[in-house]
């Protein structure tokens, strides 16, 4: 089994002082900086957008993933990648054109990734699958950070493991809201790759020992 990646989301971070907030993630050994982008439409909040994340980029050098929770986003894929995004993820339920955002994004050199929410089926990805980077599994419904985790969610993640077996697909599989270290080992047996932390990592008493007890019991 390959390596367990963390990806603290800033969304529970403290804005007002972000770039500090953020440096405690390559801190404490974390990879990936979860980027959760809301636009007040296709999620009940709002946060933050491409100028923040250019801004952020300065000072990180750790992986950028921008999980993007807004209507019609090939109207702002550009942006994103332009503002120094590695990974862009953006929602099934958010376009009519799916495979021709997948292409806007590929053609900006950047990985792909799709997100679905709690209620959609991860069968309908099935004739895009081979052209990902990343699932995201929705384990929450988005748009705030501290909820509880979905347990469905680990039927689909089991789903798109046994889909990698059978079709040989390379996706890595994500996993966004209520994971802690209480379930990471469950993630872990049902195939998870990475997962997202918000409120857990930055709610920790020592960010370090966070990521060091999540790495203990995800890599096995
Ligand atoms: C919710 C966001 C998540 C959220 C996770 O819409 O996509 O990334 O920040 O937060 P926790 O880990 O607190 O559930
Ligand atoms: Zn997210």
């Amino acid at each position: 089994m390959n390596n367990l990646i963390v990806s603290p989301s800033i969304l529970s971070a403290d804005f007002s002082k972000i770039v500090e907030d953020v440096k405690s993630i390559k801190d404490a050994n974390a990879e990936w900086v979860h980027l959760d982008v809301m636009d007040g439409v296709f999620v009940p909040n709002i946060t933050f957008g491409p100028k923040f994340i250019k801004d952020l980029r300065k000072h990180s050098d750790l992986y950028f993933d921008a999980h993007l929770m807004i209507e019609n986003p090939e109207n702002y894929i550009d942006q994103f990648a332009d503002a120094g995004c590695d990974g862009i993820c953006i929602h099934y339920e958010a376009t009519k054109h799916i495979h021709r955002a997948i292409q806007m994004i590929k053609a900006k050199g950047k990985d792909v990734g799709i997100s679905i929410n709690p209620a959609t089926n991860v069968e309908c990805l099935l004739p895009i699958l081979g052209e990902l980077d990343q699932v995201l599994i929705m384990s929450v419904n988005p748009g705030f950070g501290g909820q509880s985790f979905i347990d469905f969610s680990l039927k689909k993640i089991e789903i798109l493991t046994e889909f990698k077996e059978k079709y040989g697909f390379t996706y890595k599989i994500n996993c966004d809201g209520g994971v802690s270290d209480k379930n990471i080992r469950t993630l872990r047996e049902h195939g998870i790759d990475v997962v997202v932390t918000g409120s857990a990592f930055f709610g920790a008493p020592d960010r370090k020992e966070f990521i060091k007890k999540m790495y203990e019991k995800g890599n096995f």
